[in-house]
């Protein structure tokens, strides 16, 4: 199970410090959100933004672009020291644009990653699948965090990892949105294995900040078994 926080909740006048934080609290990955404004309408930054993470964590950097023609970026975010990149399946105009940015993605030496929209029939991310190394599935409508959990996402989640679980298929399923202490084991269960979360890290209540916030998640993961269980590709990775 994979913690992932978001900076985009993050205090970015404290962004090394704030990174500092989860690192030490044990995160697994750093998701970092890049937004167009026409993809979705808010725009956040680009691989500048990338090369300051890259220089404060050695945590492997989870780019997450929700951005029109993704293609035309993937070379400075891989320079910029992204370790993951992941485009939207709706952004490369289905399975087979998908096939190439992944082998794109994969050629410079990158987990590749396909992201798929709430609103989309989960159907069309599994053709890809053998194909690429992290399923993202959006528990929220893509573009702004502090979102609600949708509620029709662990059916979804579960479409995904039987489709892993049944090719064996070495590829993390990863849940953007709404995850929280009160909605990540719905996700576990459902058979997501790596969570980002940006309020409930960045912007949590909790007396001991974004540390204690994680800790709340993984506690929050405790009853939840493995997904794939006993044999299945996240025991053989183990
Ligand atoms: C939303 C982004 C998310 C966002 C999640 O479009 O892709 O990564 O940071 O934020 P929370 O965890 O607050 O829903
Ligand atoms: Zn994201």
């Amino acid at each position: 199970m994979r913690l992932c926080p978001s900076i985009l909740s993050a205090d970015f006048a404290r962004l090394g410090e704030e990174i500092a934080v989860v690192q030490r609290a044990g995160a697994d990955f750093l998701h970092v959100d890049v937004m167009d404004a026409q993809f979705v309408p808010n725009l956040t930054f680009g691989s500048i933004i990338v090369d300051a993470c890259r220089k404060l964590t050695s945590l492997p950097l989870d780019v997450h672009l929700m951005v029109v023609e993704p293609m035309r970026f993937l070379e400075g975010f891989a320079r910029s020291g992204a370790d993951h990149l992941t485009v939207h399946l709706e952004a490369v105009g289905g399975a087979d644009g998908a096939r190439a940015a992944a082998r794109a993605i994969r050629d410079r030496g990158l987990r590749a990653g396909i992201a798929i929209k709430p609103g989309t029939p989960i159907e069309r991310i599994l053709p890809v699948i053998p194909e690429i190394d992290i399923a993202l599935v959006m528990t929220v409508e893509p573009g702004a965090g502090g979102q609600a959990f949708l509620p029709e996402s662990p059916e979804r989640i579960a479409r995904v990892r039987a489709a892993i679980d049944e090719g064996e298929h070495d590829c993390l399923l990863e849940v953007d949105g709404g995850i929280g202490p009160a909605t990540i084991a719905r996700a576990a269960s459902a058979g997501a294995d790596t969570f980002v979360a940006g309020n409930s890290v960045f912007r949590s209540s909790e007396p001991g900040g974004a540390a204690a916030a994680l800790k709340a998640l993984r506690e929050a993961l405790k009853p939840v078994k493995a997904p794939g269980g006993a044999g299945g590709t996240q025991a053989r990775r183990a």
